[in-house]
């Protein structure tokens, strides 16, 4: 059987180097008696390489929460993905709803477009990072438009991938679900039918034995009371897990769980 993936997406929880160091080690310390799953961390940028150092010899990845959809050359602030590479990543986030072009309170809070979700792709796969691409819709409606947004981001974030799709894995991360109580997350039942539906959506884009391999997550109020049904009911192999991610307890609890 193949491995589960499960992430933990830190977000801005961990707002200090010691911590986020703190974090990994604990993890680390646990990681051999979880031989069955891989643990894939995303700190925030400045900690990649503290935690990346403290996680080495161990069946823990480190990944960036985000990269540039520029791959080099003058734009001020950003972070390329050849720089998180070089500095211990090995995985990226691609698309995460919470940089996806939105409001919050009446702000443009991120503007990360279709097109430079694109390009993205485009700069992780160059840089042989390991991409999760996030993809959800905002709210579920009973005609199930939601089945078309989902088809749609598919499509046009992987228009330009390599078609052996390695390297790659997709979260299932409605919006309406993050950051919520685990009561709030998708219904196992749910789950299981946009897993089927995103399956047949990457057998279209690529070959078919090869769409069966690339793994599906769920990502969105996971956490050990209800992972172990999404996983058994909602048929897909791992989690994107945010706040539960960010304390050793409950994310040791969540592989507990799962295990
Ligand atoms: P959550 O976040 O587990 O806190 O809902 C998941 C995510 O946004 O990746």
């Amino acid at each position: 059987m193949k491995k589960l993936i499960i992430a933990g997406n830190w977000k801005l929880y961990i707002e200090q180097v010691e911590e986020a160091k703190k974090l990994g080690l604990a993890l680390k310390r646990k990681a051999a008696s979880f031989s069955g799953l891989d643990m894939v961390l995303f700190p925030p940028a400045p900690f990649i390489s503290a935690v990346a150092a403290g996680v080495k010899n161990s069946s823990i990845a480190v990944g960036a929460q985000t990269i540039s959809s520029f791959e080099e050359g003058a734009h001020t602030g950003y972070i390329s993905a050849r720089t998180v590479k070089d500095v211990g990543a090995t995985w990226a986030l691609v698309g995460h709803s919470e940089r996806r072009a939105q409001m919050l309170d009446g702000i443009k809070a991120a503007a990360e477009t279709e097109e430079t979700i694109q390009a993205e792709m485009k700069a992780a796969e160059r840089a042989g990072l390991k991409v999760i691409l996030c993809v959800g819709e905002e709210e579920r409606d009973p005609s199930g438009a939601h089945f078309a947004t989902i088809a749609r981001q598919l499509s046009s974030a992987l228009a330009h991938f390599p078609k052996s799709g390695a390297k790659l894995a997709i979260a299932y991360e409605p919006v309406w679900a993050i950051g919520k109580s685990a009561a709030e997350a998708c219904k196992p039942a749910d789950l299981e039918e946009m897993a089927i539906f995103i399956r047949r959506t990457l057998s279209e884009l690529f070959d078919r034995t090869i769409a069966t391999k690339i793994p599906i997550l769920y990502g969105g109020s996971v956490d050990a009371t209800n992972a172990k049904e999404l996983l058994g009911t909602g048929g897909v192999s791992g989690f994107l897990v945010g706040r539960a991610s960010t304390d050793a307890k409950s994310f040791i609890e969540l592989l507990h769980a799962v295990r």
